[in-house]
């Protein structure tokens, strides 16, 4: 990888997040079987977390010591950033102790000014708008089932919130078509939107945007779905409810899709919500491999970013 960082699959080119999926492989091989893979021996990564994580913080930390490296939990609210110390003053200690620092937060621009004063690698563990690990994790999930990237369709339902618009970028990078169905005034935002169509113009995919959940499923290889009202936005919960109702994967949706879709999650899961329990069960095999499946990416950056200088 040429970054220093992963602050944003739209820093990745297409060539990159395929070896990395490729090194997911390897390392999920590696794991399964047993093969010590201490690529990271002796290396640290703290995780600092602005929001809640189950995921997300426990296939670091685990993915860390499976490396031969460690790991440290940083809730935001007991180190002195809740306290007003700044990022910049934190990334520039934090750099002096650690190898590498996953962060999730609220706003993207924590993430990258974490990055311009650290030394070290900074990973994005999810902002307001980008989640690159999970959607590695999801292309890893959709390789692994479809054996290829190209020719694909890929349908996201829901909120153009971190989920899709990293879906967008990541999805049109390796050569997928996208297509997208929110709400009208839930769409991705105009410098996302931007952002893909520049991806789109070097892809073999194509990006569809709309406000009909039926159009963007109709001939899915892959929907994907998230929860209606995302970490941050609990007052705005009843609401979406009533706006994002007609937007439920359900059988009546899955049946514009293809016979063999996927569905894809990344949980946490608000069944009857966004996803009804049926459509959930039924493709449970792929949604939890999904979310193993953030372990070996994660790995596979983290040996990317932190194995450098091996
Ligand atoms: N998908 C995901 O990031 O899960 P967590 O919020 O549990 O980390
Ligand atoms: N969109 C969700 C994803 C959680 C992993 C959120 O931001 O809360």
């Amino acid at each position: 990888m040429k970054a220093k960082d992963l602050l944003t699959l739209k820093d990745l080119s297409k060539e990159e997040i395929l070896e990395i999926i490729d090194l997911s492989e390897q390392l999920k091989y590696e794991t399964k079987h047993g093969i010590e893979h201490h690529y990271l021996k002796g290396k640290t990564l703290g995780m600092i977390f602005r929001k809640h994580s189950t995921r997300t913080r426990v296939s670091f930390e685990v993915g860390m010591y499976q490396l031969g490296g460690f790991a440290l939990f940083l809730n935001s609210s007991d180190i002195q950033m809740s306290r007003g110390e700044a990022i910049e003053d934190t990334g520039r200690v934090l750099a002096r102790y650690l190898d590498g620092i996953m962060i999730r937060t609220f706003d993207q621009r924590e993430v990258e000014e974490l990055a311009a004063a650290s030394r070290i690698p900074i990973i994005n563990g999810l902002t307001d708008e980008e989640h690159p690990c999970q959607v590695l994790a999801d292309l890893l999930t959709i390789k692994e089932n479809k054996r290829k990237f190209k020719g694909l369709k890929v349908a996201f339902v829901g909120d153009g919130h971190n989920m899709a618009n990293t879906l967008m970028i990541g999805c049109l990078k390796v050569d997928m078509d996208f297509s997208i169905a929110t709400p009208k005034g839930y769409e991705t935002k105009e410098k996302i939107i931007e952002a893909a169509r520049l991806v789109e113009k070097d892809s073999l995919g194509t990006l569809t945007i709309t406000n009909s959940p039926e159009e963007a499923v109709k001939d899915a290889d892959v929907v994907i779905t998230d929860v209606w009202t995302s970490m941050g936005q609990e007052t705005e919960k009843n609401l979406r409810k009533e706006i994002f109702k007609s937007y439920q994967v359900n059988k009546q949706l899955m049946s514009f899709a293809k016979i063999d879709a996927m569905v894809l999650h990344c949980l946490p899961a608000h069944k009857d919500e966004e996803i009804t329990t049926e459509i959930f069960e039924e493709h449970q095999e792929e949604i939890f491999e999904e979310s193993e499946n953030r372990l070996h990416v994660q790995k596979a950056v983290l040996v990317k970013l932190m194995g450098k200088n091996n």
